[in-house]
């Protein structure tokens, strides 16, 4: 048995050597990223972060503050990104320790690429400004522009407080986040530049007017008022439904921009996120792909959408478990303040999508 498994591993290199030589030759450099940052967390030293662009480096050197931020914000969009794509078959997860944070499935100039771009660079715009009108930064503050009387449906009112310097924010991912696309001209690139774009305008979006009242016992006879950006759930939303919309695109004759790929497309595509390439399906585990498959991925048995069991373990069937769960229940409010709860036990089913069954020819026992 144990002279079998010699003979095995001491020719196995030898077949397949040149294959991997091969493979290793064909296949294209997986580019780490800025989006790496996150995972540093307080250690950001420009010049050990793996795929800064120069012009990237050198405004990490001038704004060390604002890279902190960056990387505060990179694990919130992740989060975000995470969230929106937890009941699709592509969930979003990133490798472990890997500089390209999201792995070979952003080699592909796919949907799921056209929303990471999209929502990183937006998550960029978010936590900048955010950062500006906390007062701690030399570079920003609040937006200064909005001074005086003006009104709006409800009256009069005075800009006052902190209005979110979007425009700064906007500005410095602008710079920042399209470093790399620029000095290639090739369809990813446009691709990416045009998706970031529309990432940054969707928090734009979503500013809100903020308003605090005075005068006698809330009489609101005075307004003093600011913009603010809203929760990053509510871009994270847009992004997602700009997904499920977004348009197939090829670049033009001269590589000035983009056709797309449907003739019958009449609108612009200038609010939509854009694609070149259609998803694998990711059903599989496929490492070239960088797709991780969807075994073991819990499904929704009753549901027809993308978490059924049906569509995420793609006909291949799932596994039951019964589960005892532990919950809150029984919660009561109690004079004052507090709810008290009963902790319950339920038995719950889990199901989880089968792995891939390998075809009988491939089955040697
Ligand atoms: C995302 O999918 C991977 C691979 O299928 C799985 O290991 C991971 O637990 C999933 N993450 C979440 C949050 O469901
Ligand atoms: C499963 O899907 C059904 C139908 O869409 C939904 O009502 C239910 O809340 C889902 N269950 C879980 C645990 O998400």
């Amino acid at each position: 048995m144990r002279e079998f498994a010699g003979v095995q591993s001491r020719s196995a290199p030898r077949i397949y050597l040149p294959f991997i030589l091969l493979l290793l030759m064909f296949t294209p450099r997986v580019d780490s990223s800025w989006w790496y940052i996150g995972a540093l967390g307080a250690r950001v030293i420009c010049d050990n972060i793996p795929g800064l662009v120069n012009k990237q480096r050198q405004l990490c050197q001038r704004h060390p503050d604002l890279m902190q931020s960056i990387g505060e914000g990179a694990k919130e969009w992740i989060r975000e990104c995470q969230h929106q794509f937890r009941h699709h078959r592509w969930n979003c997860s990133t490798l472990e320790r890997d500089h390209t944070v999201f792995g070979r499935v952003m080699l592909r100039s796919s949907r799921e690429a056209a929303f990471v771009y999209a929502i990183s660079s937006a998550g960029v715009v978010y936590a900048i400004t955010r950062e500006c009108s906390q007062g701690e930064l030399k570079i920003c503050g609040c937006d200064t522009n909005r001074r005086g009387r003006t009104s709006d449906e409800e009256g009069d009112f005075d800009w006052g407080g902190c209005s979110d310097n979007i425009n700064y924010g906007i500005k410095f991912a602008k710079a920042f986040v399209d470093a790399r696309e620029r000095m290639v001209k090739d369809a990813r690139a446009l691709m990416n530049l045009h998706n970031n774009r529309c990432g940054r305008m969707a928090v734009k979006r979503f500013m809100k007017t903020e308003c605090k009242c005075h005068g006698v016992s809330g009489s609101c006879a005075l307004r003093t008022c600011w913009l603010a950006m809203s929760d990053f759930r509510r871009t994270g939303d847009y992004l997602r439904k700009k997904y499920n919309t977004a348009v197939e695109v090829t670049m033009n004759q001269d590589g000035s921009g983009f056709m797309v790929a449907d003739r019958d497309y009449k609108r612009t595509t200038k609010n939509d996120l854009v694609y070149t390439e259609n998803s694998p399906d990711y059903c599989l585990m496929d490492r070239l792909a960088g797709s991780l498959g969807t075994a073991g991925r819990v499904c929704n048995k009753s549901s027809r959408g993308m978490d059924g069991c049906e569509v995420m373990c793609c006909g291949r069937g799932y596994d039951t478990t019964r589960v005892n769960r532990v919950s809150k229940c029984e919660c009561k409010f109690k004079w004052c303040c507090a709810v008290e709860c009963r902790d319950c036990e339920e038995t719950v089913d889990v199901h989880t999508c089968k792995p891939h069954k390998k075809p009988d020819w491939l089955d040697l026992t």
